[in-house]
């Protein structure tokens, strides 16, 4: 073995030694670090952000004590008629008991769940107007299982005009509403759209209210408005009233401006904005002219999973549903 060399010859031979020792010792293998694996990114979603995993809730053991939620915004054609359809199918496939009330005397509700409108003898007219109208009259079965309806037609054209000479004209609804409560686990009101009487009354007969919004710039504009409304009914009607989320519906992930639109929207909403998001297919409107719910129409459809995923975000987000 050839003598080590120093920098600085040691001065003593005790010196010399252990330099010499230290200079031939082995090496000290480093201590084996074990790098963490990698943490996967997170799956950044439609709306900017990252996307939360909404687990599957599981069966529910007792029905009742329903959540009332309506879908609100007083512009047409943006999805809410489409979001009553197939949220509550899809809440039905994950055991839940639904009841969809057609508020809109355009019936595109009742339509949609291949029911004609002229063809039913008890509407939300009897249950709101008629007093003595027994709610079992007005409940419909549809094909769906586990999805209940009240049915609109026509007739209901005239009720708002009628409820401005009402006692509590504003509560109308939610004490007809009432005795459904204990049967079902969601109630899901599908309203017309306007800001006016009867919109009024459904958000008074709701926990929640979910505002799908077509993902357009001049879906923008009148959402400041419709949550002056909300927040009126909430603090002189209905205090327990809350926004569960606004819904991007018709969106197109390919066009800048359908992602411009769904960013605004967080930007001014934050959270209260779903992460799901309801992508632009014909296959919606398909299914209303089949007169089901896509979840059946095309049950493996991404349209389809998505009001799946919107299911289980609207659970996640109303504990008691
Ligand atoms: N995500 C979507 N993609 C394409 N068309 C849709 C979508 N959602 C709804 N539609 C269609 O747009 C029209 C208006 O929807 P609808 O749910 O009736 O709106 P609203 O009840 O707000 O008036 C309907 O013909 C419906 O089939
Ligand atoms: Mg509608």
């Amino acid at each position: 073995m050839s003598e080590p060399t120093f920098a600085t010859p040691p001065k003593t031979p005790l010196a010399y030694r252990e330099a010499r020792a230290a200079a031939e010792a082995p090496a000290e293998a480093p201590a084996e670090v074990v790098a963490p694996p990698p943490a996967a990114p997170p799956t950044i979603g439609p709306t900017g952000r990252p996307l939360p995993d909404f687990p599957d809730p599981g069966p529910i053991t007792e029905h009742g004590n329903a959540t009332v939620i309506t879908m609100c915004n007083q512009k047409g054609g943006v999805g809410k008629t489409t979001t009553a359809i197939n949220l509550g199918a899809a809440l039905a496939e994950l055991g839940r008991k639904v009841l969809l009330v057609d508020f809109d005397p355009q019936a595109s509700l009742t339509v949609g769940l291949g029911i004609n409108p002229n063809s039913v003898d008890a509407t939300i007219y009897h249950l709101t107007m008629e007093r003595d109208t027994p709610i079992d009259e007005v409940i419909l079965k549809t094909r769906v299982p586990g999805v209940d309806l009240i049915p609109s037609n026509i007739d209901f054209a005239g009720a708002e005009m009628q409820l401005i000479n009402e006692v509590a004209r504003e509560q109308v609804l939610a004490r007809a509403l009432a005795p459904t409560l204990e049967t079902y686990d969601v109630v899901l009101i599908d309203c017309q759209p306007s800001l006016g009487l009867l919109t009024v009354n459904a958000l008074t007969a709701s926990h929640g209210v979910i505002v799908p919004l077509e993902c357009e710039y001049f879906a923008l504009r009148g959402v400041a408005m419709l949550k002056g409304t909300i927040d009126k009914v909430q603090d002189r009607l209905n205090p327990e009233l809350k926004i569960v989320g606004l819904l991007g519906t018709m969106y197109d992930g390919r066009t800048l401006h359908s992602r411009e639109v769904l960013q605004t929207l967080v930007d001014g909403w934050g959270d209260a904005v779903f992460h799901t998001v309801i992508r632009r297919t014909v296959k919606f409107s398909e299914a209303t002219v089949a007169g089901e719910p896509l979840t059946t129409y095309s049950s493996e459809s991404p349209g389809a999973d998505a009001y799946r995923q919107l299911a289980r975000e609207v659970l996640a987000r109303c504990h008691d549903a």
